[in-house]
């Protein structure tokens, strides 16, 4: 008895008290402290000393029993059981790990996984320090933007009213409510879909995994920006792709470009029309309109993410390119809008190709059905709504106070456009000027900011700085934004004669 050691039970605790002493027991033997075959005391002498009912204790044990913790034998007592089985590990080395036979590796890597975008992001995570001042880097809301009561008001639901069945595998497609959410969601925007164009995966991530891999044999071209998102330049490269780039205007990419690169027989071009990453373009209406056309003239279909959709700031928002024409593989999400650990994204796609996703998704993961339906409940009670109501007035302010004292600090030369959609600013730097020497000397100065030499697709750098205003209030923003333009000032000044005025077409 003296192994289960002094328990507190809280009688004023919202926890009933025979759950605090599951909890407290269950937890004794998950450790090791109870040993397999100890007997726990008897129920009257256990409530006795608890100072607890006798049937608090009875209920404590029948769970424990239900869930397999412990066994009951009739006139003999409760003890504790472990598994059974556990396996005979081999000989370990000194410092504990098993010994390794070693194996050639280095000569078995296929070359994809060792693709320059994916070793460029490594080595970028290993320059990041564990402790930031400031992030202007980090694109996902700051705590304080997360809806964790009104998500947990969901999740309870669907455990309360679904139970296991929320606990299992997704379907393949995904949970049938949600995937008619997403398609309402869209129909709403103009665009006409119906839950069974909708695939649901592990967020947009997945999607460009997944298309990447449905479209690419390895060496085929893919067009993409020259400075393009570095998710995608990674599940590209990854699936082996070879990127082909397209400079882009104030409205977005260049058409004869386009025209130019049509003949490389590219599998897609891929794009982000509501909110560029990294410059934070928005395409127009117009050059939307030409896009399109030229797909359908060159065969090349168009990949469309859609990541910062909803998160229109100022005006009205243009359709998406899938509301133009039914070819446009669309790609969404809810990590930027609601919460990023939903992991839930989805592709709007053509049959013919879904047919060919959806087994590439299974092959890949088996869903998070308990996500997928407390997202779903989430937007049937309208609360995505009532969230953005919540949240797009707060990205404003972030916004107006990133630009306001980026404005009063920036160095004289360097300008930048006000983004309108989306959680990013982009500022353009001066010829000659490294993207990379600005983010050292701003993470010296405590602001983390994401240089372009990350999103570079080609031979050309599109040299700028990404920052985002989602991750931090707006005094931090000002503060970040401040100690940002010392550090460019700061650079610009080891690089005398680079800080000059940007002429009209160079401040995008
Ligand atoms: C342009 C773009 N697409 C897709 C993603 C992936 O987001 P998730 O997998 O969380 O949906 C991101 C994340 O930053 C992004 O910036």
């Amino acid at each position: 008895m003296d192994q289960i050691g002094p328990i507190e039970l809280n009688p004023g605790s919202q926890t009933p008290l025979y759950q605090q002493l599951f909890d407290v027991i269950a937890s004794l033997i998950g450790k090791g402290a109870l040993a397999d075959g100890h007997r726990l005391p008897p129920t009257r002498a256990l409530a006795e000393r608890l100072g607890a009912h006798r049937n608090t204790v009875v209920r404590a044990y029948r769970e424990l029993e239900e869930a397999g913790f412990v066994v009951s034998t009739v006139g003999r007592g409760t003890f504790v059981q472990r598994p059974e089985g556990g396996v005979q590990l081999p000989a370990a080395t000194a410092d504990g790990a098993p010994a390794a036979s070693g194996i050639a590796w280095g000569s078995l890597m296929s070359r994809a996984s060792g693709a320059e975008p994916l070793r460029r992001a490594e080595r970028f995570a290993r320059e990041v320090p564990a402790r930031v001042a400031i992030h202007l880097s980090r694109m996902q809301p700051s705590d304080d933007l997360l809806p964790d009561q009104l998500f947990r008001r969901c999740l309870d639901h669907v455990l309360a009213t679904c139970g296991p069945k929320a606990l299992g595998y997704a379907p393949r497609a995904g949970v049938a409510r949600l995937r008619e959410q997403v398609a309402a969601d869209l129909v709403h925007q103009g665009v006409s879909t119906t839950p069974e164009d909708v695939l649901i995966t592990s967020g947009s991530q997945q999607a460009l995994d997944l298309l990447a891999r449905v479209l690419v044999n390895p060496g085929d071209a893919l067009i993409v920006n020259t400075a393009t998102f570095t998710g995608a330049l990674s599940a590209f490269t990854a699936a082996g792709a070879r990127l082909v780039t397209v400079p882009s205007d104030d409205e977005g990419p260049d058409l004869s470009a386009l025209e130019r690169v049509s003949r490389v027989g590219a599998k897609a071009l891929y794009l982000m029309p509501g909110c560029q990453n990294p410059t934070g373009h928005s395409i127009s209406v117009q050059r939307r309109k030409g896009i399109v056309e030229w797909s359908r003239r060159s065969g090349v279909p168009i990949i469309e993410d859609d990541y910062l959709s909803d998160l229109h700031l100022d005006g009205e928002a243009p359709p998406p390119l899938r509301g133009f024409d039914g070819d446009v593989i669309y790609v969404g999400t809810y990590s930027k809008k609601l919460i990023p650990t939903l992991r839930v994204g989805y592709v709007v796609a053509p049959r013919v190709l879904r047919q060919r996703l959806e087994p590439l998704k299974q092959a890949s993961d088996l869903g998070n059905a308990l996500m997928q339906y407390a997202l779903a409940e989430f937007l049937e009670r309208g609360y995505l709504r009532a969230h953005l109501a919540r949240t797009i007035p707060e990205y404003r302010k972030r916004r107006d106070a990133l630009e306001q004292s980026l404005r009063a600090h920036l160095p004289e030369g360097i300008d930048f456009r006000r983004p309108s959609s989306g959680l990013i600013l982009w500022v353009p730097l001066p010829e000659g000027v490294d993207p990379h020497a600005v983010f050292e000397a701003a993470r010296d100065e405590g602001v983390l900011v994401m240089p372009s030499t990350m999103n570079r697709a080609g031979d050309v750098l599109e040299a700028g700085i990404r920052l985002t205003f989602c991750a931090e209030s707006a005094e931090r923003l000002a503060d970040g934004a401040e100690r940002f333009a010392r550090a460019l000032t700061r650079v610009l000044g080891a690089h005398p004669g680079e800080s000059r005025q940007l002429d009209a077409a160079e401040v995008i």
